[in-house]
């Protein structure tokens, strides 16, 4: 017999074949049990009929418990009703382990539970859609990065210095220095790009944010592209078509995930490069004339601000030139203005806000070791950073985005602690 996987199914219509899997849920009468069915490949669903299972087959399924694993065997078949599009007419059955009273149940439960249970509540139909999705958009990604010229670099998780300012860095000892958990890959990709041209990372991020909002995580997953002789406008092209393949790729390849989810689809149809371009002076102007008289020219957006800024549009928006004192120090000055810099943050649609962040960066060493002091940074620890503006500095950009905030704008999950397998929250370090 033939072991496949419920994602191979389609390709053995008609066939007796054997699954391993594991009970999501069953239903069942005096004729007929209905056992919904994972393997982590998919979810199908398995018809054991007792006239054609047998009484001993048919009592095994009725006394199947959720999350029992076990060996199934049947025939492949076409079934219209279900979005898979397929079901197993069951003939066998061996139980592999029976599960007793796993905690999440069908019926609803509270967040807190769901999260203390997360190792067991990432087998439910919803999570497993959004970690597929997840992967989708890390598959894309290297496919954009890939097929753009770019090289995958690594940048260190172990640093001595803080790329995104002081005050939110997870501190620890290395021997008997003091290190920090990496905020940013930025400074290194910035080397590296200066070596190899057009280089992307990808890779963990520790922020020990004091936030507690739907879109903050202490540890999240980063994508930092950075372009040696780009500048900013031009970095901003390729953020949009970047955003356009990754939302493009999970609407062709997550169907059945977007469907599970019961994502409205149509909104991402429409996520297509260009994005709109707005000024942080005209976002300021348009929130002040639209009721937010709390927020002044030089203060940075909250979360109400980007989601309004971003609701007039049903695409994502770039807003750039910020002000110079609420950006890091790495960032380039407007070639006629001190007060804004070459930045943009790209706001989601739907509220999700900010996805990404980035600039083009100083390449002139006078002014980036100005910079440096302005900032109070340690300057032996940017020694070697500032050696970049010093041996054949280029006009050079790049951005972040943060992986968490873009799966859950694009699954349409409510939080970021559902779009990473284990989150770590401002409470929570547990599992
Ligand atoms: O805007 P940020 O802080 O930018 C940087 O770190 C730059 N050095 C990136 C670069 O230019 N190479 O972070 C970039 C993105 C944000 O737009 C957001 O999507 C995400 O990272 N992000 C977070 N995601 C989840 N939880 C947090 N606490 C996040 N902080 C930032
Ligand atoms: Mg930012």
């Amino acid at each position: 017999m033939k072991k496949i996987t419920i994602a191979e199914m389609a390709k053995h219509n008609g066939q007796t074949i054997k699954l391993g899997a594991w009970v999501a849920n069953k239903r069942s009468s005096g004729k007929i049990a209905f056992l919904q069915l994972r393997d982590g490949s998919g979810f199908v669903q398995g018809v054991v009929v007792k006239a054609e299972a047998g009484e001993e087959i048919f009592a095994k399924a009725k006394a199947l418990t959720q999350e029992t694993s076990l060996y199934v065997t049947g025939e492949v078949k076409e079934d219209e009703r279900s979005a898979f599009g397929y079901e197993l007419a069951i003939t066998d059955i061996e139980v592999i382990h029976e599960a007793k009273d796993f905690p999440i149940t069908p019926k609803e439960h509270g967040t807190e539970f769901l999260m203390d249970n997360r190792h067991l509540w990432l087998r439910s139909r919803k999570q497993h859609a959004i970690m597929k999705i997840r992967n989708e958009i890390i598959r894309a990604t290297y496919e954009f990065f890939n097929d753009n010229g770019f090289v995958k670099v690594d940048p260190p998780i172990l640093t001595g210095s803080s790329p995104e300012g002081t005050s939110e860095l997870f501190a620890t000892k290395y021997f008997d220095e003091d290190a920090y958990l990496s905020q940013s890959g930025q400074l290194y990709m910035e080397a590296a790009a200066m070596a190899l041209g057009k280089v992307f990372s990808f890779g963990p991020t520790f922020r020990a944010e004091k936030s507690k909002t739907r879109r903050h995580l202490i540890e999240f997953w980063m994508i930092e592209p950075e372009m040696a002789f780009v500048e900013h406008a031009e970095s901003l092209e390729v953020q949009e078509q970047y955003v356009s393949h990754i939302v493009q790729s999970v609407l062709k390849n997550c169907q059945l995930e977007l469907e599970r989810l019961g994502r409205d689809t149509s909104k991402l149809e429409k996520i297509q490069a260009p994005f709109p371009r707005v000024t942080y002076d005209e976002a300021i102007k348009w929130l002040n004339d639209n009721g937010f008289d709390d927020i002044k020219w030089g203060e940075d957006f909250g979360a109400p601000h980007e989601t309004a800024l971003a609701e007039s549009y049903d695409m994502p928006i770039f807003i750039t030139h910020y002000p110079t004192g609420i950006k890091p120090f790495y960032m380039q000055p407007h070639p006629e203005r001190d007060d804004v810099v070459l930045c943009a943050d790209m706001i989601a649609p739907e509220g999700y806000g900010e996805i990404i962040g980035g600039s083009e960066r100083i390449h002139e060493y006078e002014l980036m070791k100005q910079r440096i002091q302005e900032h109070n940074l340690d300057e032996a620890a940017y020694e070697w950073y500032l050696d970049l503006s010093k041996y054949g500095a280029v006009p050079h950009s790049g951005f972040g985005l943060g992986l968490e905030r873009t799966v859950a704008w694009i699954s349409g999950a409510e939080h970021v602690r559902e779009s990473i397998p284990f989150p770590r929250l401002l409470n929570r370090l547990y599992p």
